[in-house]
């Protein structure tokens, strides 16, 4: 197993990756790129040989910054890849890199289930915010490539 960071070569194998598990919003390759063109990466990818001696992705994060606040993002493991310790180790792969760049925090949305498993990790739960969502799809000049 290798973790490295993701690179635009592996858009396409990613997005498969992120929509076989149910991932849909950032699938697209045109949004991946996004989190790699132009910017510093602090995305992983986590991959396993295959007796064939090709390589498939076993485990996915997205992180972006801000420069001063860090993103986590799509943070999936193939199911039976889970409970080895592999989510924890992509999510401190990120939490390195975004540390190493200056940021001076980072912030999840977390499923309520993870909640435990983040706190095992250091995060602790913003009590002065609450997590409020626009929908842009639908409006005028929002149009997305999907
Ligand atoms: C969330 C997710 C990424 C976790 O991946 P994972 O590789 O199973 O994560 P880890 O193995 O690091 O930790 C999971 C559990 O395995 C346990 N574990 C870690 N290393 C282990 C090991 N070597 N042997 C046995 N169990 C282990 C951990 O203690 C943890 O259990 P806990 O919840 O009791 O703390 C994975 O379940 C997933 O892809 N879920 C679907 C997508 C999703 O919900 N993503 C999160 C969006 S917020």
């Amino acid at each position: 197993m290798e973790i490295t960071n993701f690179t635009i070569k592996e858009a396409g194998e990613l997005s498969k990756f992120l929509q076989a598990n149910n991932m849909a919003d950032i699938t697209a390759v045109d949004r991946l790129r996004f989190v790699t063109e132009g910017r510093q990466n602090f995305s992983f990818i986590a991959k396993e040989k295959l007796d064939d001696g090709e390589e498939k992705i076993v485990g996915s994060i997205i992180a972006i910054s801000d420069g001063f606040r860090g993103y986590l993002n799509k943070l999936v493991v193939e199911p039976e890849y889970r409970q080895q310790g592999l989510g924890k180790q992509l999510v401190n792969k990120a939490i390195e890199a975004l540390t190493l760049s200056g940021c001076q925090e980072i912030v999840i949305l977390c499923k309520p289930f993870l909640a435990k498993w983040y706190e095992s990790m250091g995060f602790v739960k913003d009590m002065d915010s609450l997590i409020y969502k626009l929908e842009l799809g639908n409006r005028e000049g929002t149009e997305c490539a999907t």
